[in-house]
């Protein structure tokens, strides 16, 4: 029954294409803007956005809870949410030593965890 519960599990759209996405993956999925090239060790901002394809509703009963940011399997950082008083659109400041892919999650509290499409990023010594 789990693996057709929302709630349970990690959700992910099928396809990276916004014309090929439900409209519960369009609300969803993060997308993360971030540059395709960084110095090891300096520190360069990442923008995170649920809702970049449709909007997500903002409100007390149905918002999103909380966005994280992971660099491969490695967390870097965490901003939660209240609603209609913050929008998940959100920046963070980090720095890496290594080149994993950046990967945004989100928790929505009607729809459960979001992934984002993996963003590649080349990280220069
Ligand atoms: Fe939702």
């Amino acid at each position: 029954m789990c693996e057709e519960d929302i709630l349970c599990g990690l959700n992910k759209a099928k396809s990276e294409s916004a014309d090929q996405m439900t409209d519960l993956e369009k609300k969803h999925t993060p997308v993360i803007k971030a540059p395709s090239k960084v110095k090891k060790g300096e520190p360069f901002e990442v923008s995170v956005k649920v809702g970049e394809h449709m909007p997500h509703p903002n409100e007390n009963a149905h918002y999103i809870e909380w966005i994280e940011l992971y660099s491969g399997e490695t967390f870097l950082a965490r901003v939660d949410l209240v609603p209609r008083l913050a929008a998940p659109n959100v920046k963070f400041t980090v720095a890496l030593d290594h080149a994993h892919p950046l990967i945004a999650k989100e928790r929505c509290n009607l729809h459960g965890l979001w992934e984002s499409f993996p963003v590649d990023i080349e990280v220069e010594e």
